[in-house]
Protein backbone atom coordinates (compact mmCIF):
# COMPACT_ATOMS: atom_id res chain seq x y z
CA UNK A 1 0.00 0.00 0.00
CA UNK A 2 1.30 3.62 -1.31
CA UNK A 3 1.23 6.56 1.79
CA UNK A 4 0.42 9.07 -0.04
CA UNK A 5 -3.34 9.84 -0.87
CA UNK A 6 -5.74 10.28 -3.22
CA UNK A 7 -8.82 12.87 -2.45
CA UNK A 8 -12.04 12.19 -3.82
CA UNK A 9 -14.98 14.36 -3.72
CA UNK A 10 -18.42 13.83 -4.50
CA UNK A 11 -21.82 14.49 -2.91
CA UNK A 12 -22.57 11.14 -3.24
CA UNK A 13 -22.08 8.54 -0.56
CA UNK A 14 -22.17 5.89 -3.00
CA UNK A 15 -19.76 6.65 -5.85
CA UNK A 16 -17.38 7.85 -2.94
CA UNK A 17 -17.59 4.42 -1.94
CA UNK A 18 -17.32 2.68 -5.34
CA UNK A 19 -14.44 4.80 -6.63
CA UNK A 20 -12.15 4.85 -3.33
CA UNK A 21 -12.93 0.60 -3.14
CA UNK A 22 -11.96 0.73 -6.77
CA UNK A 23 -9.11 3.11 -6.67
CA UNK A 24 -7.25 1.18 -3.22
CA UNK A 25 -7.96 -2.18 -4.64
CA UNK A 26 -6.74 -1.73 -8.26
CA UNK A 27 -3.95 1.00 -7.49
CA UNK A 28 -2.72 0.61 -3.68
CA UNK A 29 -3.47 4.06 -2.77
CA UNK A 30 -5.40 4.82 0.11
CA UNK A 31 -7.84 7.60 -0.42
CA UNK A 32 -9.75 10.88 1.74
CA UNK A 33 -13.38 11.97 0.91
CA UNK A 34 -14.82 14.75 1.22
CA UNK A 35 -18.72 15.96 0.44
CA UNK A 36 -18.56 18.68 -1.37
CA UNK A 37 -15.92 21.44 -3.08
CA UNK A 38 -15.86 23.35 -0.02
CA UNK A 39 -15.89 20.30 2.35
CA UNK A 40 -12.84 19.39 -0.75
CA UNK A 41 -10.70 22.50 -0.69
CA UNK A 42 -11.05 22.91 3.45
CA UNK A 43 -8.81 18.95 3.23
CA UNK A 44 -6.51 20.67 0.41
CA UNK A 45 -5.74 23.01 2.71
CA UNK A 46 -4.58 21.15 5.56
CA UNK A 47 -3.22 17.37 3.72
CA UNK A 48 -1.15 16.54 1.18
CA UNK A 49 -2.62 14.40 -1.83
CA UNK A 50 -0.99 12.34 -4.55
CA UNK A 51 -4.24 13.81 -7.34
CA UNK A 52 -8.01 14.65 -7.05
CA UNK A 53 -10.81 13.06 -8.83
CA UNK A 54 -13.62 15.37 -7.94
CA UNK A 55 -17.70 15.18 -9.57
CA UNK A 56 -18.90 17.99 -11.57
CA UNK A 57 -22.28 18.50 -10.01
CA UNK A 58 -22.15 19.36 -6.07
CA UNK A 59 -23.57 21.52 -3.37
CA UNK A 60 -22.03 24.74 -2.57
CA UNK A 61 -19.42 24.61 -4.90
CA UNK A 62 -19.61 22.77 -8.26
CA UNK A 63 -16.57 20.92 -9.72
CA UNK A 64 -15.51 23.56 -12.20
CA UNK A 65 -15.55 26.29 -9.51
CA UNK A 66 -13.56 23.90 -7.12
CA UNK A 67 -11.09 23.27 -9.45
CA UNK A 68 -9.81 26.74 -10.37
CA UNK A 69 -9.84 27.28 -6.71
CA UNK A 70 -7.88 24.06 -6.26
CA UNK A 71 -5.33 25.29 -9.20
CA UNK A 72 -4.70 28.61 -7.49
CA UNK A 73 -3.89 27.30 -4.45
CA UNK A 74 -1.61 23.93 -5.50
CA UNK A 75 -1.04 24.36 -9.44
CA UNK A 76 0.48 21.01 -9.70
CA UNK A 77 -1.54 19.19 -7.41
CA UNK A 78 -3.65 16.61 -10.87
CA UNK A 79 -7.56 17.00 -11.09
CA UNK A 80 -9.85 14.38 -12.74
CA UNK A 81 -13.41 15.30 -13.13
CA UNK A 82 -15.81 12.92 -12.87
CA UNK A 83 -19.04 13.43 -15.41
CA UNK A 84 -22.05 11.20 -15.62
CA UNK A 85 -21.68 11.07 -19.96
CA UNK A 86 -18.85 11.78 -22.73
CA UNK A 87 -19.32 15.29 -23.27
CA UNK A 88 -16.65 16.55 -25.15
CA UNK A 89 -17.40 20.25 -24.82
CA UNK A 90 -17.03 20.04 -20.84
CA UNK A 91 -14.05 17.93 -21.61
CA UNK A 92 -12.06 20.58 -22.96
CA UNK A 93 -13.62 23.34 -21.03
CA UNK A 94 -12.14 21.50 -17.80
CA UNK A 95 -9.10 21.13 -19.47
CA UNK A 96 -8.78 24.71 -20.38
CA UNK A 97 -9.47 25.49 -16.40
CA UNK A 98 -6.66 23.41 -15.33
CA UNK A 99 -8.35 19.96 -15.36
CA UNK A 100 -5.73 16.97 -15.95
CA UNK A 101 -8.33 14.38 -17.49
CA UNK A 102 -12.03 13.30 -17.21
CA UNK A 103 -13.56 10.15 -16.17
CA UNK A 104 -17.15 8.92 -17.39
CA UNK A 105 -19.39 6.63 -14.86
CA UNK A 106 -20.03 3.98 -14.84
CA UNK A 107 -16.15 3.23 -13.53
CA UNK A 108 -13.66 0.58 -14.67
CA UNK A 109 -10.98 -0.25 -12.89
CA UNK A 110 -8.67 -0.63 -15.42
CA UNK A 111 -10.00 2.79 -16.76
CA UNK A 112 -9.30 4.13 -13.71
CA UNK A 113 -5.30 2.69 -12.99
CA UNK A 114 -4.37 3.94 -16.51
CA UNK A 115 -5.24 7.89 -15.68
CA UNK A 116 -4.14 7.69 -12.26
CA UNK A 117 -0.65 5.92 -13.57
CA UNK A 118 -0.24 8.48 -16.06
CA UNK A 119 -0.86 11.54 -13.69
CA UNK A 120 1.19 10.22 -11.84
CA UNK A 121 4.30 9.96 -13.85
CA UNK A 122 3.62 12.86 -15.41
CA UNK A 123 3.71 14.76 -11.53
CA UNK A 124 6.82 12.30 -10.94
CA UNK A 125 8.73 14.43 -14.18
CA UNK A 126 7.10 17.78 -13.62
CA UNK A 127 9.13 17.70 -10.09
CA UNK A 128 12.05 16.38 -11.73
CA UNK A 129 12.51 18.94 -14.22
CA UNK A 130 11.59 20.92 -11.63
CA UNK A 131 14.57 20.36 -10.28
CA UNK A 132 17.07 21.03 -13.03
CA UNK A 133 18.64 23.50 -12.95
CA UNK A 134 19.20 23.88 -17.15
CA UNK A 135 16.41 26.66 -17.95
CA UNK A 136 16.00 25.82 -21.32
CA UNK A 137 16.20 22.47 -21.17
CA UNK A 138 13.44 22.61 -18.92
CA UNK A 139 11.39 24.84 -21.36
CA UNK A 140 11.83 22.22 -23.81
CA UNK A 141 10.35 19.47 -22.00
CA UNK A 142 7.64 21.49 -21.21
CA UNK A 143 6.36 22.60 -24.48
CA UNK A 144 7.25 18.69 -25.73
CA UNK A 145 5.00 17.65 -22.77
CA UNK A 146 2.52 20.48 -23.53
CA UNK A 147 2.48 19.44 -27.38
CA UNK A 148 1.94 15.91 -26.64
CA UNK A 149 -1.46 16.17 -24.46
CA UNK A 150 -2.72 18.96 -26.93
CA UNK A 151 -2.16 16.53 -30.22
CA UNK A 152 -4.07 14.26 -28.03
CA UNK A 153 -7.22 16.56 -27.03
CA UNK A 154 -7.17 18.03 -30.88
CA UNK A 155 -7.23 14.11 -32.73
CA UNK A 156 -10.09 13.26 -30.36
CA UNK A 157 -12.17 16.66 -31.04
CA UNK A 158 -11.59 16.18 -34.84
CA UNK A 159 -12.53 12.45 -34.68
CA UNK A 160 -15.80 13.38 -32.85
CA UNK A 161 -16.51 15.91 -35.13
CA UNK A 162 -16.26 13.87 -38.00
CA UNK A 163 -18.76 11.20 -36.13
CA UNK A 164 -20.62 13.32 -35.61
CA UNK A 165 -21.41 14.10 -39.08
CA UNK A 166 -22.77 10.61 -39.27
CA UNK A 167 -26.74 9.56 -38.91
CA UNK A 168 -26.33 5.78 -41.01
CA UNK A 169 -24.75 3.04 -39.08
CA UNK A 170 -22.94 1.43 -42.02
CA UNK A 171 -20.94 4.84 -42.23
CA UNK A 172 -20.49 4.81 -38.65
CA UNK A 173 -18.19 1.26 -38.71
CA UNK A 174 -16.28 2.89 -41.68
CA UNK A 175 -15.36 6.11 -40.35
CA UNK A 176 -14.64 4.69 -37.30
CA UNK A 177 -12.44 2.03 -38.60
CA UNK A 178 -11.02 4.72 -40.90
CA UNK A 179 -10.35 6.62 -37.93
CA UNK A 180 -9.10 4.32 -35.85
CA UNK A 181 -6.29 2.97 -38.63
CA UNK A 182 -5.17 7.03 -39.35
CA UNK A 183 -4.94 7.63 -35.25
CA UNK A 184 -3.19 4.36 -34.10
CA UNK A 185 -1.18 3.73 -37.25
CA UNK A 186 -2.34 0.25 -37.28
CA UNK A 187 -2.14 -2.36 -40.64
CA UNK A 188 -5.12 -4.28 -39.28
CA UNK A 189 -8.46 -2.74 -38.03
CA UNK A 190 -12.16 -3.86 -37.57
CA UNK A 191 -15.65 -3.52 -36.90
CA UNK A 192 -17.61 -6.01 -35.83
CA UNK A 193 -21.01 -6.30 -34.25
CA UNK A 194 -21.96 -8.93 -31.92
CA UNK A 195 -24.67 -11.81 -33.86
CA UNK A 196 -25.40 -14.57 -31.22
CA UNK A 197 -22.40 -16.43 -30.68
CA UNK A 198 -20.67 -14.72 -33.30
CA UNK A 199 -18.67 -11.10 -34.00
CA UNK A 200 -20.13 -10.09 -37.64
CA UNK A 201 -17.08 -8.16 -38.87
CA UNK A 202 -18.60 -5.24 -40.57
CA UNK A 203 -15.86 -3.33 -41.66
CA UNK A 204 -12.21 -3.86 -42.09
CA UNK A 205 -8.69 -2.73 -43.53
CA UNK A 206 -6.24 -5.21 -43.61
CA UNK A 207 -8.44 -8.51 -42.87
CA UNK A 208 -11.49 -10.18 -43.98
CA UNK A 209 -15.17 -9.33 -43.37
CA UNK A 210 -16.49 -12.32 -41.96
CA UNK A 211 -18.34 -14.42 -39.14
CA UNK A 212 -16.03 -14.71 -36.41
CA UNK A 213 -16.79 -17.32 -33.24
CA UNK A 214 -16.55 -15.57 -29.96
CA UNK A 215 -16.06 -19.03 -27.53
CA UNK A 216 -12.66 -19.45 -26.75
CA UNK A 217 -11.13 -15.85 -28.18
CA UNK A 218 -9.76 -12.29 -27.70
CA UNK A 219 -13.69 -11.77 -28.27
CA UNK A 220 -15.25 -13.41 -25.52
CA UNK A 221 -12.43 -11.90 -22.87
CA UNK A 222 -13.23 -8.40 -24.45
CA UNK A 223 -17.29 -9.43 -23.96
CA UNK A 224 -17.04 -10.88 -20.21
CA UNK A 225 -15.27 -7.93 -19.22
CA UNK A 226 -16.85 -5.37 -20.43
CA UNK A 227 -13.16 -3.51 -21.21
CA UNK A 228 -10.19 -3.32 -23.92
CA UNK A 229 -8.22 -6.30 -23.90
CA UNK A 230 -4.51 -6.07 -25.45
CA UNK A 231 -3.79 -9.74 -26.57
CA UNK A 232 0.06 -10.12 -26.09
CA UNK A 233 1.62 -11.85 -29.50
CA UNK A 234 1.47 -15.66 -29.21
CA UNK A 235 -2.32 -15.21 -28.55
CA UNK A 236 -4.50 -16.58 -30.88
CA UNK A 237 -5.73 -14.06 -34.23
CA UNK A 238 -9.15 -13.96 -34.02
CA UNK A 239 -9.29 -13.01 -37.57
CA UNK A 240 -7.27 -16.04 -38.99
CA UNK A 241 -6.77 -18.24 -36.05
CA UNK A 242 -2.51 -17.99 -36.03
CA UNK A 243 -0.44 -17.14 -33.62
CA UNK A 244 0.15 -13.30 -33.12
CA UNK A 245 3.34 -11.51 -33.85
CA UNK A 246 2.49 -8.41 -31.83
CA UNK A 247 0.17 -7.05 -29.73
CA UNK A 248 -3.73 -7.58 -30.91
CA UNK A 249 -5.90 -4.36 -29.09
CA UNK A 250 -10.08 -5.37 -28.97
CA UNK A 251 -12.06 -2.46 -27.49
CA UNK A 252 -15.60 -3.16 -26.70
CA UNK A 253 -18.62 -0.88 -28.44
CA UNK A 254 -21.26 -0.68 -24.85
CA UNK A 255 -25.21 0.34 -25.57
CA UNK A 256 -27.36 0.25 -22.76
CA UNK A 257 -24.14 -1.63 -20.58
CA UNK A 258 -24.28 -4.45 -22.74
CA UNK A 259 -20.97 -4.78 -25.29
CA UNK A 260 -22.63 -4.90 -28.31
CA UNK A 261 -19.55 -4.97 -30.86
CA UNK A 262 -15.47 -4.79 -31.04
CA UNK A 263 -13.50 -2.30 -32.13
CA UNK A 264 -10.04 -4.52 -33.07
CA UNK A 265 -6.52 -2.75 -33.61
CA UNK A 266 -3.01 -4.81 -35.06
CA UNK A 267 -0.22 -4.75 -36.63
CA UNK A 268 1.09 -1.10 -35.36
CA UNK A 269 3.33 0.19 -37.57
CA UNK A 270 7.28 0.11 -36.62
CA UNK A 271 5.73 -2.62 -34.08
CA UNK A 272 5.31 -0.25 -31.76
CA UNK A 273 2.96 -1.32 -28.72
CA UNK A 274 -0.01 0.21 -26.97
CA UNK A 275 0.92 3.11 -25.05
CA UNK A 276 -1.36 4.48 -22.32
CA UNK A 277 -2.51 7.28 -24.00
CA UNK A 278 -3.45 5.50 -27.20
CA UNK A 279 -5.33 3.47 -25.30
CA UNK A 280 -7.30 6.10 -23.50
CA UNK A 281 -7.59 7.57 -27.01
CA UNK A 282 -9.07 4.67 -28.38
CA UNK A 283 -11.86 4.00 -25.02
CA UNK A 284 -12.64 7.32 -25.66
CA UNK A 285 -13.38 6.84 -29.46
CA UNK A 286 -15.40 3.67 -29.11
CA UNK A 287 -17.45 5.36 -26.31
CA UNK A 288 -17.70 8.70 -29.04
CA UNK A 289 -19.07 5.83 -31.61
CA UNK A 290 -20.97 4.03 -29.44
CA UNK A 291 -22.85 6.98 -28.42
CA UNK A 292 -23.44 8.14 -32.00
CA UNK A 293 -25.03 4.44 -32.74
CA UNK A 294 -27.16 4.76 -29.94
CA UNK A 295 -28.37 8.18 -30.88
CA UNK A 296 -28.52 6.81 -34.09
CA UNK A 297 -31.26 4.09 -33.11
CA UNK A 298 -33.16 6.30 -31.02
CA UNK A 299 -33.70 8.79 -33.89
CA UNK A 300 -34.72 5.81 -36.23
CA UNK A 301 -37.35 4.84 -33.75
CA UNK A 302 -37.97 8.50 -33.30
CA UNK A 303 -38.94 8.89 -36.64
CA UNK A 304 -40.66 5.98 -37.71
CA UNK A 305 -42.95 6.92 -34.88
CA UNK A 306 -43.43 10.16 -35.89
CA UNK A 307 -44.32 8.65 -39.32
CA UNK A 308 -46.47 6.24 -38.38
CA UNK A 309 -48.60 8.96 -36.75
CA UNK A 310 -48.56 11.51 -39.90
CA UNK A 311 -49.44 8.95 -41.99
CA UNK A 312 -52.82 7.45 -39.39
CA UNK A 313 -53.12 11.02 -39.46
CA UNK A 314 -53.39 11.04 -42.99
CA UNK A 315 -55.58 7.64 -43.30
CA UNK A 316 -58.34 9.22 -41.35
CA UNK A 317 -58.57 12.64 -42.69
CA UNK A 318 -59.13 10.20 -45.63
CA UNK A 319 -61.90 8.18 -44.51
CA UNK A 320 -63.90 11.04 -42.97
CA UNK A 321 -63.21 13.20 -45.55
CA UNK A 322 -62.63 11.56 -49.22
CA UNK A 323 -62.26 14.64 -51.18
CA UNK A 324 -59.73 15.99 -48.54
CA UNK A 325 -57.35 13.54 -49.19
CA UNK A 326 -57.60 13.45 -52.80
CA UNK A 327 -57.37 16.93 -52.67
CA UNK A 328 -53.95 16.92 -50.71
CA UNK A 329 -52.86 14.44 -53.34
CA UNK A 330 -53.57 16.68 -56.30
CA UNK A 331 -52.34 19.77 -54.28
CA UNK A 332 -48.75 17.97 -54.00
CA UNK A 333 -48.41 17.02 -57.80
CA UNK A 334 -49.70 20.57 -58.95
CA UNK A 335 -47.21 22.41 -56.30
CA UNK A 336 -44.57 19.93 -57.31
CA UNK A 337 -44.84 20.51 -61.03
CA UNK A 338 -44.94 24.58 -60.21
CA UNK A 339 -41.72 23.44 -58.39
CA UNK A 340 -40.16 21.76 -61.23
CA UNK A 341 -41.29 25.07 -63.12
CA UNK A 342 -39.55 27.65 -60.94
CA UNK A 343 -36.46 25.33 -60.83
CA UNK A 344 -36.73 24.67 -56.53
CA UNK A 345 -34.45 22.62 -55.24
CA UNK A 346 -34.91 19.35 -53.52
CA UNK A 347 -35.28 20.74 -50.50
CA UNK A 348 -38.50 22.43 -51.29
CA UNK A 349 -39.94 19.54 -53.10
CA UNK A 350 -39.37 17.63 -49.56
CA UNK A 351 -41.06 20.45 -47.86
CA UNK A 352 -44.21 19.96 -50.43
CA UNK A 353 -44.53 16.58 -50.06
CA UNK A 354 -45.15 16.42 -46.79
CA UNK A 355 -46.79 20.21 -46.21
CA UNK A 356 -48.96 19.76 -49.37
CA UNK A 357 -50.48 16.44 -47.88
CA UNK A 358 -50.73 17.66 -44.49
CA UNK A 359 -52.14 21.48 -45.44
CA UNK A 360 -55.58 20.64 -44.75
CA UNK A 361 -54.95 18.43 -41.69
CA UNK A 362 -56.30 20.97 -39.10
CA UNK A 363 -59.91 19.75 -40.74
CA UNK A 364 -59.87 17.26 -37.86
CA UNK A 365 -60.85 19.60 -35.89
CA UNK A 366 -63.60 20.95 -37.38
CA UNK A 367 -67.42 19.12 -37.15
CA UNK A 368 -69.19 17.00 -39.57
CA UNK A 369 -71.84 18.57 -39.87
CA UNK A 370 -69.52 21.38 -41.16
CA UNK A 371 -66.87 19.73 -42.68
CA UNK A 372 -69.31 17.41 -45.01
CA UNK A 373 -72.73 19.87 -45.60
CA UNK A 374 -73.60 19.66 -48.83
CA UNK A 375 -75.39 23.19 -49.00
CA UNK A 376 -73.24 26.19 -49.04
CA UNK A 377 -72.04 27.45 -45.58
CA UNK A 378 -73.01 30.56 -43.04
CA UNK A 379 -71.36 32.75 -41.58
CA UNK A 380 -70.87 30.98 -37.95
CA UNK A 381 -70.01 27.60 -40.33
CA UNK A 382 -67.40 30.09 -42.80
CA UNK A 383 -65.85 30.90 -39.35
CA UNK A 384 -65.46 27.50 -38.14
CA UNK A 385 -63.52 26.16 -41.43
CA UNK A 386 -61.23 29.26 -41.03
CA UNK A 387 -59.90 27.81 -37.92
CA UNK A 388 -58.35 24.87 -39.85
CA UNK A 389 -55.06 26.26 -40.49
CA UNK A 390 -54.07 27.07 -37.04
CA UNK A 391 -55.60 23.96 -35.76
CA UNK A 392 -53.17 22.35 -37.92
CA UNK A 393 -50.69 24.39 -36.85
CA UNK A 394 -51.53 22.98 -33.27
CA UNK A 395 -51.82 19.35 -34.28
CA UNK A 396 -48.32 19.37 -35.68
CA UNK A 397 -46.25 21.88 -33.44
CA UNK A 398 -46.03 19.25 -30.30
CA UNK A 399 -44.49 16.89 -32.78
CA UNK A 400 -41.26 18.87 -32.42
CA UNK A 401 -40.64 18.67 -36.51
CA UNK A 402 -41.68 19.71 -39.41
CA UNK A 403 -41.00 24.16 -38.76
CA UNK A 404 -40.95 24.57 -42.48
CA UNK A 405 -44.23 22.45 -43.47
CA UNK A 406 -46.51 23.86 -40.30
CA UNK A 407 -45.72 27.48 -42.44
CA UNK A 408 -47.55 25.75 -45.80
CA UNK A 409 -50.19 24.63 -43.04
CA UNK A 410 -50.87 27.89 -41.12
CA UNK A 411 -50.34 30.39 -44.01
CA UNK A 412 -51.98 28.39 -47.31
CA UNK A 413 -55.26 31.24 -47.01
CA UNK A 414 -53.13 34.14 -46.73
CA UNK A 415 -53.63 36.42 -49.60
CA UNK A 416 -51.12 38.10 -51.69
CA UNK A 417 -52.57 41.65 -50.51
CA UNK A 418 -53.48 41.06 -47.06
CA UNK A 419 -56.79 39.93 -47.29
CA UNK A 420 -56.76 36.18 -46.20
CA UNK A 421 -56.34 34.61 -42.59
CA UNK A 422 -55.47 33.70 -40.08
CA UNK A 423 -52.48 36.22 -39.81
CA UNK A 424 -53.54 38.39 -42.87
CA UNK A 425 -49.68 38.88 -44.06
CA UNK A 426 -49.58 40.41 -47.17
CA UNK A 427 -46.56 39.50 -50.21
CA UNK A 428 -42.99 38.74 -49.28
CA UNK A 429 -44.53 38.02 -45.34
CA UNK A 430 -46.13 35.06 -47.00
CA UNK A 431 -43.78 31.87 -47.05
CA UNK A 432 -43.24 30.94 -50.71
CA UNK A 433 -44.10 27.53 -50.29
CA UNK A 434 -47.73 28.36 -48.73
CA UNK A 435 -47.60 31.18 -51.94
CA UNK A 436 -47.10 28.30 -54.06
CA UNK A 437 -49.92 25.99 -52.35
CA UNK A 438 -52.34 28.72 -51.96
CA UNK A 439 -52.70 28.80 -55.55
CA UNK A 440 -53.12 24.80 -56.46
CA UNK A 441 -55.34 25.35 -53.67
CA UNK A 442 -58.08 27.30 -55.40
CA UNK A 443 -57.68 26.17 -58.87
CA UNK A 444 -57.80 22.31 -57.53
CA UNK A 445 -61.11 23.52 -55.70
CA UNK A 446 -62.44 25.23 -58.68
CA UNK A 447 -61.88 22.26 -61.13
CA UNK A 448 -63.14 19.96 -58.91
CA UNK A 449 -67.05 18.54 -58.70
CA UNK A 450 -68.54 20.07 -55.30
CA UNK A 451 -71.71 19.32 -54.22
CA UNK A 452 -73.04 22.96 -54.76
CA UNK A 453 -71.62 23.48 -57.83
CA UNK A 454 -69.88 21.55 -61.33
CA UNK A 455 -66.06 21.51 -61.72
CA UNK A 456 -64.66 24.50 -64.27
CA UNK A 457 -62.82 23.52 -67.03
CA UNK A 458 -59.25 23.51 -66.90
CA UNK A 459 -59.08 27.25 -68.38
CA UNK A 460 -61.83 28.88 -66.88
CA UNK A 461 -59.85 28.26 -63.35
CA UNK A 462 -56.62 29.49 -65.02
CA UNK A 463 -58.08 32.38 -66.61
CA UNK A 464 -59.46 33.29 -62.62
CA UNK A 465 -55.93 32.69 -61.39
CA UNK A 466 -54.68 35.49 -63.24
CA UNK A 467 -57.63 37.24 -62.83
CA UNK A 468 -56.89 37.64 -59.07
CA UNK A 469 -52.73 37.47 -59.49
CA UNK A 470 -51.68 40.55 -57.48
CA UNK A 471 -54.61 40.79 -55.27
CA UNK A 472 -55.15 37.33 -54.03
CA UNK A 473 -52.21 35.29 -55.26
CA UNK A 474 -48.67 35.77 -56.09
CA UNK A 475 -48.32 37.09 -59.42
CA UNK A 476 -44.70 34.80 -60.49
CA UNK A 477 -46.12 31.79 -59.31
CA UNK A 478 -49.49 32.08 -61.54
CA UNK A 479 -47.30 32.98 -64.24
CA UNK A 480 -45.28 29.48 -63.26
CA UNK A 481 -48.39 27.41 -62.87
CA UNK A 482 -50.26 28.86 -66.03
CA UNK A 483 -47.15 28.27 -68.53
CA UNK A 484 -47.39 24.83 -67.86
CA UNK A 485 -49.86 22.62 -69.24
CA UNK A 486 -52.93 20.51 -67.48
CA UNK A 487 -50.94 17.98 -65.39
CA UNK A 488 -51.79 14.60 -66.59
CA UNK A 489 -52.97 11.67 -64.80
CA UNK A 490 -49.96 9.41 -64.66
CA UNK A 491 -47.95 12.78 -63.64
CA UNK A 492 -50.45 13.10 -60.93
CA UNK A 493 -50.42 9.42 -59.85
CA UNK A 494 -46.54 9.79 -59.66
CA UNK A 495 -46.35 12.15 -56.85
CA UNK A 496 -48.98 10.83 -54.89
CA UNK A 497 -46.72 7.92 -53.63
CA UNK A 498 -45.92 7.89 -49.49
CA UNK A 499 -42.84 6.17 -50.24
CA UNK A 500 -40.73 9.28 -50.52
CA UNK A 501 -40.97 9.30 -46.74
CA UNK A 502 -37.77 7.43 -46.11
CA UNK A 503 -36.03 9.73 -47.95
CA UNK A 504 -37.29 12.76 -46.14
CA UNK A 505 -36.62 10.80 -42.73
CA UNK A 506 -32.87 11.13 -43.97
CA UNK A 507 -33.12 14.91 -44.34
CA UNK A 508 -35.29 15.41 -41.26
CA UNK A 509 -32.30 14.00 -39.05
CA UNK A 510 -29.79 15.20 -40.73
CA UNK A 511 -31.24 19.04 -40.02
CA UNK A 512 -32.54 18.27 -36.71
CA UNK A 513 -28.77 16.94 -35.65
CA UNK A 514 -27.69 20.31 -36.80
CA UNK A 515 -29.58 22.52 -34.74
FE1 LIG B 1 -57.21 24.69 -46.44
Amino acid sequence: MKTQKILIVDDELSVRELLSEMITYTCGYPTDCAVDGLDGLDKIQHNEYELVFTDMKMPRLNGLDFLKKVKMQKPYLPVVLITAYSNIDLAVKAMKEGASDFVTKPFKPQELKLIIDKLLSEKMFLSEIAEDCDCNMVMEKLNSNLYQKLREISTLYFASAELDEIFDNKELFEKTVDIAERLFKVKEASFGIVQDTNIEIKNAVGCEKKMLPIKGTIFEKVLRTKTYYIAPPGEINPHNGAPLNSPFFSIPFILNGKVVGVLSLSKKINDMEFGDNEILLAMALAKKAGLKMENNALYESIFSNLMNTLNSLITVIGIRDFYTKQHSERIVAYALGIAETMQCGEDIKDIIRVGGFLHDIGKIGVSDTVLLKPTRLNDDEIAQIRMHPVLGDNIIKPLGYFPKERLIIRHHHENYNGTGYPDGLAAGEIPFIARIVSIVDTYDAMTTDRPYRKALGHDVAVAELQRCAGTQFDPEIVKAFCSRPPMSKSDMKKHSDLNYLGHYIQREKVESYNQ
